[in-house]
């Protein structure tokens, strides 16, 4: 009986697909839960992120406290951002905590060797940071020094953190007028430590990984949830290495980084104005972030059938080419509805592996990269990808809900990709979300969602789609991709139809 059901399934599956139709079903239930903190995002010293970014000059007529932008915090917490990733990145491996706490006109400068050699003067530094987390309500998550600073050094910033009592470090933090500690608790040991953070091979790492962790010291009440430095893309020897040489209860997560890219790593392709065979290499190398998740997960699962050590993807995002006229050092992107795109269908990834995604970072929050807020002096515009995390945010700590999708393809010449991917959860009100991306530039797909178990009487949705894919907010323009109300949706018997207009993401919530 189950086979002949299965068998109407297909088939009904194949008939659909080539009328532009999906099938999804979802069930009502799981034991996993969507971690907020895969929402989470990375700023460095890089760029216009941090300077020129959240930290401005004092002149900038913004509202600020401090130096710090409040238009641009106000932004991200309605986003509810769960976390922030700092300093960096490459510049991680350089940056001296020391020289960026106390009186600012006396901290010492330094070049930031990987972005541009411009001087880092250090009056963005620990307390300004911590207070920019407070300011956005959002866990901190600092990736320490391994490639050029030492373990003694790693260890006091820690005490200087986290410490609650007398020391040479809790000492200084007073004089610098910080009584109690910030009980910081994610804590990245190193960065790329197989290229930026030091050339290592993965069996140096991972010894280097066990000297720095032990010295970074949980402290009463401040337990750290330490962060090995992971691979790159495709590289499952790190990985494999790590979980063989590092004791599971030493780490808390091990990360990965993967880039997009519409081209190669010499030519990118650009932000604006691309092609459609540009638009769907991007898109297909954003897919690929699935393989990776499912090969890397698999590797842990080995050494650790638990799940204990969370996959953290502490850099995710599309590359493009810099926009012309601008610092090529700076990676400063334009953000197009295709970035949207991109974001959409690689949260809906990482909903979907919660079971050891656990944390993630977008690459990066403000000015670089795939940007959810865009500066010009004292203007500011969100991006769409902005606009993602804004209707996403409604996953953050909900149950996550198994889905089934059967999709036509996407097809370009002589390559496809399936067209419409799916994430779905129930928040903490018993209220079902469901998150749907249409790739297709041209065509619209019906999506008939199958929701055994799940009472419902009715439901809304909103939209985030645009004339173009390459279409973009600008400062003159700001408003061009925002959500939209969205009515394709309808109950039809026990079932819900959407129509998914082509290049779209929908959220839709039942009632
Ligand atoms: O996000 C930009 C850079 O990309 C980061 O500094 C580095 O970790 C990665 O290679």
């Amino acid at each position: 009986m189950k086979k002949i059901h299965t068998l109407i399934y297909l088939l009904f599956a194949c008939a659909g697909q080539s009328q532009n139709t999906a099938i999804v079903t979802i069930q009502a239930n799981s034991p996993l839960t969507i971690n907020k903190n895969i929402y989470g995002h990375f700023s460095e010293h890089l760029g216009r992120c941090i300077y020129d970014g959240f930290w401005v000059d004092d002149k900038l007529p913004v509202p600020k406290t401090d130096r710090i932008r409040m238009d641009i915090v106000d932004a991200l917490k309605k986003i509810n951002i769960p976390n922030l990733r700092w300093p960096g990145g490459c510049f991680a491996d350089e940056y001296h905590w020391r020289d960026g706490i106390g009186v600012r006109a006396q901290r010492p400068k330094m070049i930031n060797t990987n972005w541009g050699g411009v001087t880092e003067d250090n009056s963005f530094g620990t307390h300004e940071f911590l207070e920019l987390c407070n300011l956005l309500g959002c866990e901190p998550y600092i990736t320490a020094n391994v490639g050029s600073g030492t373990v003694e050094e790693m260890s006091k910033w820690v005490e200087y953190l986290n410490f609650d009592g007398v020391s040479p470090m809790t000492a200084i933090r007073a004089q610098n007028g910080k009584e109690k500690p910030w009980k910081v608790s994610y804590w990245g040991v190193g960065n790329e430590s197989w290229g930026c953070g030091g050339n290592m091979t993965p069996e140096f790492y991972a010894d280097q990984y066990k000297r720095y962790a032990s010295f970074a010291k949980n402290y009463p009440n401040a337990p750290l949830k330490k962060i090995a430095s992971g691979a790159s893309d495709l590289d499952y020897k790190w990985t494999e290495t790590c979980m063989q040489k590092i004791p599971l209860r030493m780490m808390w997560g091990l990360s990965l980084h993967y880039y997009t890219l519409a081209g190669t790593w010499q030519h990118k392709g650009p932000g604006t104005g691309f092609s459609e065979q540009e638009y769907f290499s991007a898109l297909q190398h954003c897919l690929f972030m699935d393989e990776l998740v499912t090969k890397h997960s698999a590797i842990m699962d080995r050494y650790d059938p638990d799940k204990r050590v969370a996959l953290v993807v502490d850099e995710w995002g599309i590359l493009t080419d810099v926009e012309p006229g601008t610092n090529p050092s700076f990676l400063y992107q334009q953000n197009s509805l295709r970035d949207a795109l991109i974001a959409a269908s690689t949260l809906n990834i990482f909903n979907n592996h919660c079971d050891r995604v656990r944390m993630a970072n977008l690459a990066q929050t403000i000015n670089v990269l795939q940007a959810l807020v865009l500066t010009d002096k004292e203007k500011m515009l969100l991006t769409p990808t902005y606009y993602v995390f804004l209707l996403y945010k409604v996953h953050q700590d909900a149950t996550w809900l198994p889905v089934q999708v059967n999709t036509p393809d996407y097809v370009l010449a002589d390559k496809k990709i399936p067209a419409v991917n799916v994430s779905a959860s129930r928040d903490k009100n018993g209220v079902v979300h469901i998150s749907l991306v249409n790739l297709d530039p041209a065509k619209k797909i019906t999506v008939s969602i199958n929701l055994p178990g799940i009472n419902w009487q009715g439901q809304e949705g909103e939209i985030l789609t645009a004339a173009n894919f390459t279409d973009i907010n600008t400062f003159d323009k700001p408003n061009t991709i925002v959500p939209q109300k969205f009515d394709g949706a309808k109950k039809q018997g026990s079932e819900l139809q959407a129509e998914l207009p082509a290049k779209s993401v929908v959220l839709i919530t039942l009632k």
